[in-house]
């Protein structure tokens, strides 16, 4: 049982376990490429979803670099921000946004280089562009939405087209200098 009574199942511990990257290679821990067909036929119960979390090796992401997770059928983008994608988030004066946030908001103290936020655009949840090397980035440099055209900036805030919204960031805290554990 965890802290809250729920029992751990195998399904739970395995979906815990899984990390997929967009690249194609795993990163983190091992099983995670045999478990992940197996975790969706099963279809875990809701309860055991709402209890994955997922801890993630981030030291083979470089900078300037961008992967995508699943966690709980959702994609989560994480990217190690440069130096000069920092800088471009920081100037933006926040009152000219649309969804007004910094990215010290949007980010951990001492780590403002690692963006993390659902792959899933505000407008009408289609997955952005962006988290796979040379994919399009849109007109902010961050991410771009397909779909209907909406461009992110570099802390994933909404800058043009429909989308309401920034990229939500998720539940997260880093359990090492360079592991986070999502959810
Ligand atoms: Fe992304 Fe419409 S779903 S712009």
């Amino acid at each position: 049982e965890d802290t809250t009574g729920h029992p751990i199942t195998d399904e739970g511990v395995r979906r815990r376990d899984f990390i997929h990257v967009a690249t194609g290679a795993f990163v983190g821990v091992g099983a995670a490429a045999a478990a992940w067909p197996l975790v969706d036929q099963m279809n875990p119960s809701a309860d055991v979803l709402a209890l994955a979390s997922i801890e993630v090796d981030l030291a083979p992401v470089a900078v300037g670099q961008a992967i995508k997770l699943n966690w709980r059928g959702k994609p989560v983008f994480v990217r190690n921000l440069t130096p000069t994608e920092i800088a471009e988030a920081n100037k933006v004066p926040v009152s000219d946004l649309r969804d007004p946030q910094t990215l010290a908001e949007r980010t951990k103290e001492g780590k403002a280089n690692w963006l993390i936020t659902l792959g899933v655009c505000t407008h009408l949840g289609c997955v952005p562009l962006g988290a796979a090397e040379g994919e399009n980035r849109g007109d902010y440099g961050g991410y771009f939405c397909p779909c209907h055209g909406s461009h992110y900036d570099t802390a994933a805030r909404i800058r043009k087209g429909p989308a309401p919204k920034n990229l939500e960031v998720p539940e997260y805290a880093f359990t090492s200098d360079t592991r986070v554990q999502i959810g």
